[in-house]
């Protein structure tokens, strides 16, 4: 098969596209024809550039999220069938003795194109239990967002969070895969949303995915604006996986009296951010560090898109052989929305 090897750390020249042995199928696996798998800055820049929590051994083969076609099933497999579209989760069972970590309700875990291949192939091997059928109305490039965003966005926005209609919500980076997300979920709740992002062409497709406000957090003042908008309160809840240094603080300022803050991530790739201890004791807020989504919640994410009304933000979709382009594109930060690699295009 064909695949986007990673053969040595460093910037998008150090993908090399190339013919690999197809993985074989063990048991209880299957084999899946990847038709889109999306590029994440965590788990494909940052881990391409070996700035991530984890280095991979090399070569490695990147993709966390790949969506597609089964073409094989292990002999033990009684619930997956060739043919059927499936998404594949993130989470993958292990043995290993050094596991990389343990998730609730799944156990010890690999993690699909971190600790082990991914999906930057013509075709990716993994449990078939975690595999999630993709819904007739979904199409692969969306499948393979949804897949990756929505059920986080669910695990914080209602557990977490606990949003309802008296709530208002600030999303920051609020067209990135997971805030796009968050918007979408907390609107389903009732929730008044603002939703903030870093140019006016972004806070303008956050308006196209339900929120009711949108902030230009580049060239507003995010703290006064925020204000503005809740009659002097703040916020009652934010999502936040941004941990931009420029702005933490204006969104701590941002929050209501017994405010809470959710974050999956620093997609701003530093790790510190200044926090205003002062306000954090005096206002009662509470900072939740949630990345996973909850038991189930991948299936459930598939089943609430099943219904419809799930909008997703596509920049651009090209094929698996420019994968080093769609790189560079993601670190121009130029476009809105994600970039999906189809490997069938090629
Ligand atoms: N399922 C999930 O989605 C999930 C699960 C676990 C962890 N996470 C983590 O959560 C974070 C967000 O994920 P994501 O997929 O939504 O990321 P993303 O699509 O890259 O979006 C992040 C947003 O951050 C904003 N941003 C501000 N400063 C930035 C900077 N210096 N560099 C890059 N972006 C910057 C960008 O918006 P503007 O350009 O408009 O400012 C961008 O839209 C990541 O760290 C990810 O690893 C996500």
């Amino acid at each position: 098969m064909k695949a986007m090897l990673m053969k040595e750390f460093g910037g998008p020249d150090a993908l090399s596209y190339e013919e690999i042995d197809t993985p074989a199928v063990g048991p209880d696996d299957v084999l899946v024809e990847v038709h889109a798998v999306s590029i994440n800055r965590t788990f494909d820049i940052y881990l391409r550039e070996n700035t991530y929590a984890y280095t991979p051994d090399l070569p490695h083969i990147l993709g966390v999220d790949p969506s597609g076609v089964i073409v094989e099933v292990g002999e033990k497999v009684t619930d997956r069938k060739v043919g059927d579209r499936v998404f594949c989760s993130l989470f993958v069972p292990t043995t290993r003795s050094n596991p990389y970590m343990a998730i609730p309700g799944l156990g010890p875990v690999d993690f699909l194109g971190v600790t082990i291949w991914g999906g930057n192939a013509q075709y990716v091997r993994t449990v078939a239990s975690r595999t999630v059928p993709i819904p007739n109305n979904l199409t692969f490039h969306e499948a393979t967002v949804i897949g990756r965003h929505l059920g986080t966005a669910v695990n914080q926005v209602e557990n977490v969070l606990g949003v309802s209609g008296d709530d208002m919500v600030l999303v920051m980076g609020a067209t990135g895969g997971l805030g796009a997300a968050c918007i979408q979920v907390a609107k389903w709740a009732g929730a008044t949303v603002i939703a903030a992002a870093g140019s006016d062409d972004r806070v303008e497709a956050t308006l196209g995915l339900g929120a009711d406000y949108g902030i230009n957090y580049r060239s507003q003042d995010l703290t006064e604006e925020v204000l503005k908008l809740t009659d002097g309160k703040g916020v009652t809840g934010v999502c936040d996986s941004v941990a931009d240094p420029a702005t933490f603080n204006q969104v701590i300022h941002s929050m209501a009296r017994g405010a809470t803050l959710v974050t999956a991530g620093n997609a701003s790739g530093t790790a510190d951010v200044p926090l205003s201890v002062r306000r954090l004791y005096l206002y009662m807020l509470k900072i939740v560090g949630e990345p996973r989504e909850a038991p189930g919640g991948l299936e459930e994410a598939f089943v609430r898109a099943g219904k419809g009304g799930v909008k997703v933000l596509i920049d651009q979709v090209m094929p698996l052989s420019q994968a080093a382009d769609a790189h560079r594109r993601v670190e121009s930060r130029e476009g809105t929305g994600k970039v999906v690699l189809d490997p069938t295009l090629d």
